[in-house]
């Protein structure tokens, strides 16, 4: 065993310095996520499909750090390219890939679209798989084996589970992050020998755009869905997020922590009224 150096947590967690690519970071959890990294002294590149929506999160972001924003659509190559060209050329490197753009898509069963569905699968799925191969390189360059690259990726509890209370299915949605979940493993096994480390946060529900539905209509029943009858707040997922970027986390690979107050475990309710 190694000799005992420091376990204070200013040490043990911090990410000063590193390097950080938040796909989605323009709204919801992306920019809660962002703006943790910044304010505790990574340098942040958020990307996502709308420059407006952009360059309003860098307007709010750049108060806490050093940010610049990308408009690009993760399931695009072209874009892809572009955003990866960014990373390379201001960091030259790249400590965290956080992998948080995401899609939804509810409907009845006999009405569930193809184009939908592909929709939801190429955005959570291939999205995540296409830009985690087009960063290797950079992620590689920034890992050494005590204090590896990170890929954390933004799953679901709905991919651990069969979602009920938004009422509405979402086939498309807990299928492709259940893919995600499998994915985060397959590549965790692949890239350790580079130096980098895969993880996915499942998280429960949480205020965003994606939830304004839910929350509005259904609140009581997510609360009442879940054992700690709350809501997540925004600090519940930077905090993963540090331990997972941060010296704390390096040995952490392959896994998938949920962050739901315990709902995915729980048995759910099944007896709402309509
Ligand atoms: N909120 C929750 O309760 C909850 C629970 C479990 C998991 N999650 C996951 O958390 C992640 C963030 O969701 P959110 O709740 O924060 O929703 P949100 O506010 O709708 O954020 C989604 C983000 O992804 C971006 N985006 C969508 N498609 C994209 C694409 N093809 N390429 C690049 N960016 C894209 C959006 O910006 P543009 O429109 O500009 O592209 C936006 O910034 C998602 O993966 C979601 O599945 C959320």
């Amino acid at each position: 065993m190694n000799s005992i150096s420091s376990f204070k947590i200013a040490d043990l967690f911090s990410i000063e310095g590193k390097t950080a690519l938040v796909t989605g970071g323009s709204s919801g959890l992306g920019l809660i996520m962002a703006k943790g990294l910044l304010e505790n002294g990574a340098r942040v590149i958020i990307a996502s499909r709308s420059a407006e929506k952009c360059n309003r999160a860098l307007s709010e972001l750049e108060a806490f750090g050093d940010v610049v924003s990308v408009a690009a659509d993760v399931t695009n190559a072209e874009q892809r390219l572009k955003l990866v060209e960014t990373v390379s050329e201001r960091f030259g490197s790249l400590s965290i890939l956080l992998n948080n753009a995401g899609a939804n898509w509810g409907a009845k069963l006999e009405d569930y679209p193809d184009d939908g569905f592909e929709k939801v699968v190429s955005t959570n799925l291939n999205g995540v798989f296409s830009l985690t191969r087009d960063c290797v390189d950079l992620l590689a360059a920034a890992g050494s084996s005590g204090d590896p690259a990170r890929v954390i990726n933004i799953g679901s509890m709905d991919g651990i589970h069969v979602p009920i209370v938004q009422r509405v299915p979402t086939f498309a949605y807990s299928a492709s992050k259940a893919a995600l979940h499998h994915l985060t493993k397959a590549l965790a096994v692949d890239l350790a020998s580079k130096n980098i480390t895969v993880n996915a946060i499942a998280p429960g529900f949480f205020e965003s755009r994606m939830t304004d539905h839910v929350f509005e209509h259904f609140l009581k029943d997510i609360e009442d869905d879940c054992p700690l009858h709350r809501v997540g707040q925004p600090q519940e997922m930077v905090g993963i997020v540090t331990y997972l970027a941060s010296k704390a986390g390096a040995y952490t690979n392959g896994t998938v922590i949920p962050v739901d107050g315990g709902t995915s475990i729980s048995k759910g309710r099944r007896d709402w009224t309509e």
